[in-house]
């Protein structure tokens, strides 16, 4: 079961406005559930924006809070006497003496962690198993990543997890990183960016803010993946929100995100989301998928399906409808090149449109750093290339998880595990058992795990975005373009 239980009951002001919270919900979580919908608007003040990602990788709830604009309030904590406004339009900036000026310490570790997801928590732990000094940092308030709204039991081997429901997975995992004097643990920190001294940026949001200048000999970097949109009229529109959105919301904070959905996209993600909303009371309307055929597993399709919830194939969303929130979506059929034929729209009362429509890596700071990069649309996008050993064209800089190709979270795990132990290779805390144990991992993860027909395409993405150490030396030194 998911613990629900609510933490210590605390008042924060809304545009002046009391509002009663509880201690671990995001600021966002807490008005969703009394019924605000619009968190922000278009930076021209006319359309009002709502919740679309949950993660902090949009822009949809920029909002004042404690006189600092611009401060994503889905992954700010409540706390008394806390004062947020919403925005509209661009912002004022602060008066310089209303500033808190941040304190700026110099941290010096072994190895620098970026992402408190499966892939970095993982890679934590096993680079602390090493005696290694670790500084783990992640932008949001709490670690797990997007484990924490997995409420499925997980598939495959006992040693990663299998058969334990994904939020338990993260709260085990988040434990031991905090309970473990290898390991320093910075949250609302996130990591902006290398300098050319080899110094990694920090800013950590709180009362007392930070710059932290984080100078390790290694980092990984397993900063995940954001959620795609797609084109359509209003996409913009409060309502329209991402699959996670919607999962963070009811999973993570027990918020029904509507009342009647219409889910785009009918690969696992979608179905999974139309079911959990089910469970949750939400009337789901149908679920629109553009392809001729179903992309996710057969099981899942077949029990929503149960519930009377129509598939429809070959259809798109064409726009969402209403002033200040959903109210209406249409859908149409598509012709052979993915155009809605007319005549053929079909519109439904809803509230809510779920976008399921994949994820994309977050590439960001594999690009500030100079970092190779290659487009692979099996992988979702933009990826670092990388050794096997998850090394990539940056010495000393790995990838772990979603932000090298988007598959699931028991890989994020073993890449997690795999960057680390070539680091305590690399760095001589490992020794021949290290070598041996990388050796079956990647078997494991080669040989095995990616021979499933499940994840084949993201295989062979994989694939495509790793190249041998020689050939890495000579994209290092300018002799191959990798690209
Ligand atoms: C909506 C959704 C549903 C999913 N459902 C399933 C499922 O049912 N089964 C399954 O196996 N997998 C599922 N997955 C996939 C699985 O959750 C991911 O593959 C896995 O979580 C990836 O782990 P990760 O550690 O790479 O990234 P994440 O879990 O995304 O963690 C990345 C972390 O990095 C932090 N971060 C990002 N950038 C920065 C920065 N610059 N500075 C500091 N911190 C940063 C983020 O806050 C986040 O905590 C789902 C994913 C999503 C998004
Ligand atoms: S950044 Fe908050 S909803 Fe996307």
């Amino acid at each position: 079961m998911i613990d629900f239980s609510r933490g210590r009951k605390v008042k924060f002001y809304y545009n002046d406005k009391v509002i009663e919270a509880y201690e671990g919900e995001s600021v966002l979580a807490a008005l969703y559930a009394i019924g605000y919908r619009v968190f922000s608007y278009s930076p021209d003040g006319e359309r009002p924006r709502g919740a679309f990602c949950m993660i902090g990788k949009c822009s949809s709830c920029l909002s004042m809070v404690n006189g600092v604009p611009n401060t994503r309030i889905c992954i700010e904590p409540v706390r008394e006497g806390l004062r947020v406004y919403s925005q509209k339009g661009f912002p004022e900036v602060p008066k310089v003496e209303e500033v808190v000026e941040a304190e700026t310490i110099v941290l010096k570790p072994d190895v620098l962690v970026i992402g408190g997801g499966p892939a970095g928590l993982q890679a934590s732990l096993t680079l602390a198993e090493y005696g290694l000094k670790v500084v783990l940092v992640d932008e949001h308030f709490k670690l797990g990543g997007q484990l924490v709204k997995q409420t499925h039991r997980f598939f495959g081997a006992k040693k990663f997890y299998g058969g334990i429901r994904g939020f338990n997975i993260a709260s085990k995992l988040s434990r031991e990183v905090m309970d473990n004097e290898n390991i320093e643990v910075f949250l609302r920190a996130y990591a902006y960016g290398i300098f050319k001294n080899g110094y990694v940026g920090v800013a950590v949001r709180g009362e007392k803010p930070l710059n932290l200048l984080v100078r390790p000999k290694a980092i990984v970097a397993g900063v995940g993946a954001s959620e795609k949109m797609i084109m359509f009229e209003n996409n913009d529109l409060p309502g329209v929100m991402g699959a996670g959105g919607a999962q963070t919301l009811m999973n993570e904070y027990g918020i029904k995100p509507g009342e009647r959905a219409l889910v785009i996209g009918a690969g696992n993600v979608g179905l999974i989301i139309a079911y959990q909303l089910l469970q949750a009371g939400v009337k789901v309307h149908g679920i629109a998928e553009i392809m001729p055929k179903i992309g996710g597993w057969f099981v899942h399709a077949a029990k929503v399906r149960r519930y009377g919830v129509k598939i429809y194939t070959r259809h798109t969303i064409t726009k969402a409808i209403g002033r200040d929130r959903v109210e209406k979506a249409e859908i149409a059929m598509v012709d052979e090149h993915f155009q809605p034929i007319p005549g053929s729209e079909k519109v439904f009362d809803t509230d809510l449109v779920l976008l399921a429509v994949g994820l994309q890596p977050n590439y960001a700071f594999f690009s500030q750093a100079g970092a190779v990069m290659k487009y692979i649309p099996e992988l979702g996008g933009l990826v670092p290339l990388r050794t096997k050993y998850l090394e990539t064209s940056v010495e000393n800089l790995y990838v772990a998880g979603d932000a090298s190709g988007i598959e699931e979270a028991t890989t994020a795990f073993i890449e997690g595990e795999i960057a680390a132990l070539s680091i305590a290779i690399k760095l001589g805390a490992g020794n021949n058992k290290t070598i041996k144990k990388r050796e079956e991992l990647l078997d494991y993860l080669w040989n095995e795990y990616r021979k499933s027909p499940v994840v084949m395409r993201a295989c062979q993405g994989k694939l495509k975005a790793t190249v041998s150490e020689e050939e890495m030396e000579k994209i290092r030194r300018g002799e191959l373009d990798g690209i």
